[in-house]
């Protein structure tokens, strides 16, 4: 196999005909996951019913490689239809009292909030941890929990700026007060390695659609086992018990393991393609995509920095650091956004900075492209 960025980028026909440095938002698909979602779509459309049993090797397949690309068992890897889906089910699964309550980074996408503040109604208040010029402090996030604290959520990456939360620390503070850690891993999935054995995390979700180069609408929630008998199941259904083709009764017990969570037929065609995209991570390696990552990153941080513009990403250490990396233009930085477009150049515009989101398959050459863009389009407004 090629090195990368080769091996990826072969399969990545976006290469063609932009710099694609907006994986934080929403990534292509490589041109395999799009292959399998149409052969299976042609399968559907001649055969029906009659021959999907065919594909169902390919479910088990994803399962597994998104239990490999953490470190976990398929067992304890529930589909869901996007990041919230799992932490809905974490969060409706849990037995709160009155005056109970979570802590939440105040960085966090608001994904990883409107969950939590739907517990509102139950009496359970919602902490926020003020962030110290980009970063989450661990003893911020101590400092805000007090005996009524039941979860902590945090992301493994911060959408805006990148930084990369300390997980271990963080476990270790939870661990101490006897509560689970649930983490929004969608902004690291894919370019990170996240060992949830190692780091003995508890709940961890993501859809596929940004770094793990999947479709969008599908995900998984990796549940520690622990937790099974302690998560009630907040929607229900057939696919969830231990014989869900017994259609002829109606007491059959849940499975043991984490798919007692998933309610009703998946969604197949998603899964198909996104195990394609599995499939080229695990091939490449994550500390190779990470590698990666990081030489992109750094030559990216360099040149930023020769341009004298605001880096609001925190940058001291490469573990405090991600895929992501965001500064604040001279001119406005939407007009940026959409000028850089124009030019064949894909980022984000957060909150009046520029999101720069990288992947394995990125070259050195679409980062200078981008360093000229900003030096030439960025003086605007
Ligand atoms: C940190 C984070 N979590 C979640 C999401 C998306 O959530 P969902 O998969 O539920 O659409 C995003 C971005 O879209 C995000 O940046």
């Amino acid at each position: 196999m090629p090195a990368l960025p080769d091996a990826l980028r072969q399969h990545m026909a976006v290469h063609h005909h932009y710099a694609f440095l907006n994986h934080a938002a929403v990534s292509p698909l490589p041109v395999p996951a799009r292959d399998a979602m149409t052969a299976f779509l042609q399968s559907r459309t001649l055969y029906g019913r009659q021959r999907l049993d065919e594909w169902k090797p390919r479910i088990a397949q994803a399962r597994q490689r998104i239990a490999q690309l953490i470190n976990a068992q398929s067992e304890q890897i529930t589909f869901t239809r996007n990041t919230s889906f799992g932490l809905n089910i974490v969060a409706n699964g849990l037995d709160w009292r009155e005056g109970d309550n979570v802590v939440v980074p105040h960085t966090e996408f608001v994904a990883n909030v409107y969950v939590w503040r739907n517990l509102e109604r139950l009496g359970v208040e919602v902490r926020f941890v003020p962030d110290r010029a980009g970063r989450i402090l661990p003893e911020d996030v101590e400092a805000a929990m007090d005996a009524r604290t039941r979860l902590l959520a945090v992301s493994f990456v911060e959408f805006q700026t990148g930084f990369r939360n300390d997980l271990a620390a963080l476990k270790d503070i939870c661990h101490r007060r006897g509560i689970p850690i649930c983490v929004d891993a969608i902004q690291g999935s894919g370019v990170l390695p996240l060992d949830v054995q190692a780091l003995e995390l508890d709940f961890v979700t993501a859809g596929a659609q940004k770094f793990m180069l999947g479709p969008i609408g599908i995900g998984f929630l990796y549940i520690r086992p622990d937790w099974l008998p302690r998560l009630d199941r907040f929607i229900s259904g057939w696919m969830g018990t231990i014989d869900p083709m017994n259609f002829f009764s109606y007491d059959l017990p849940f499975r043991e393991n984490a798919w007692r969570y998933e309610e009703g037929s998946l969604s197949s065609v998603l899964i198909i393609g996104w195990n394609e995209s599995l499939r080229l991570f695990l091939d490449i390696g994550i500390a190779n995509i990470e590698a990666h990552v990081r030489a992109l990153t750094d030559h990216l941080l360099a040149g930023l920095q020769r341009l004298g513009v605001e880096i609001i990403t925190p940058h001291d250490r490469w573990e405090e650091r991600s895929a992501i990396v965001s500064f604040r233009p001279r001119g406005d930085a939407q007009a940026l956004a959409k000028a850089l477009d124009e030019a064949g150049i894909a980022v984000s515009e957060r909150g009046g900075a520029i999101r720069v989101s990288v992947h394995g398959y990125n070259t050195l050459e679409e980062i200078d492209r981008l360093l000229d863009g900003v030096k030439t389009l960025g003086n605007g407004r």
